[in-house]
């Protein structure tokens, strides 16, 4: 049987994005959106999206298009692009709004999760299994190389306690099992706290 490709980095960063877009929302309900910690949520939601973003874009569609020769695999590599460009207008539009107070913030952080919903699920649903159908596990652990290369030490210290940052404890656990031990013990004694005392989304 052939090894297949594990997706749990990329599914938990995605139930991440979708996490902080619902408290960005109940931010804006609650006319919460100038507290500084719903501000520090936004800033490193954007952060950790640019990331994901560019390096899929940079790193994991491109390995698709020598292989992704039929027609419908060709699509769906340019849909993944149109809709990562859909997303950046409507994060800017949200960054003017908030500059300038703007009433209609609640639609706005609705429409962000709706759009950028539409495509993690697309994402999800066609993208994943063209992955699964067409790359090795060698060539995700290449795009996932790719992806340490950017975040870098400082990167993996602000991802992992996002990722876990109101995750059930058990899937917590699971999740940093992952791991090995150091990164854990690493994540344990200064990640996890520093993420902590950021008190992000926290208003
Ligand atoms: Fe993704």
């Amino acid at each position: 049987m052939t090894e297949k490709i594990d997706f749990t980095e990329m599914y938990v960063t995605h139930d991440a994005f979708r996490r902080d877009l619902g408290r960005l929302e109940a931010a804006a309900r609650a006319g919460r959106t100038d507290d500084p910690r719903v501000r520090g949520g936004w800033e490193n939601f954007k952060a950790q999206l640019l990331v994901h973003h560019s390096v899929e874009d940079a790193s994991l569609w491109p390995r698709l298009v020598p292989v992704a020769t039929e027609p419908e695999a060709k699509g769906l590599l340019e849909d993944m692009e149109t809709e990562h460009a859909r997303i950046d207008p409507l994060l800017a539009g949200f960054d003017r709004a908030l500059e300038d107070g703007a009433d209609d913030l609640v639609v706005r952080a609705k429409e962000l999760a709706d759009v950028l919903g539409q495509h993690l699920e697309h994402e999800e649903e066609e993208a994943l299994p063209l992955i699964q159908s067409l790359l090795t596990p060698a060539d995700w652990k290449a795009f996932g190389r790719a992806m340490a290369r950017r975040q870098g030490v400082r990167g993996a210290a602000a991802w992992v306690p996002w990722i876990t940052d109101g995750m059930a404890p058990g899937d917590a656990r699971a999740f940093l099992g992952r791991f090995p031990a150091p990164l854990r013990l690493l994540n344990r004694l200064l990640w996890a706290p520093r993420y902590e005392r950021r008190r992000l989304w926290k208003f």
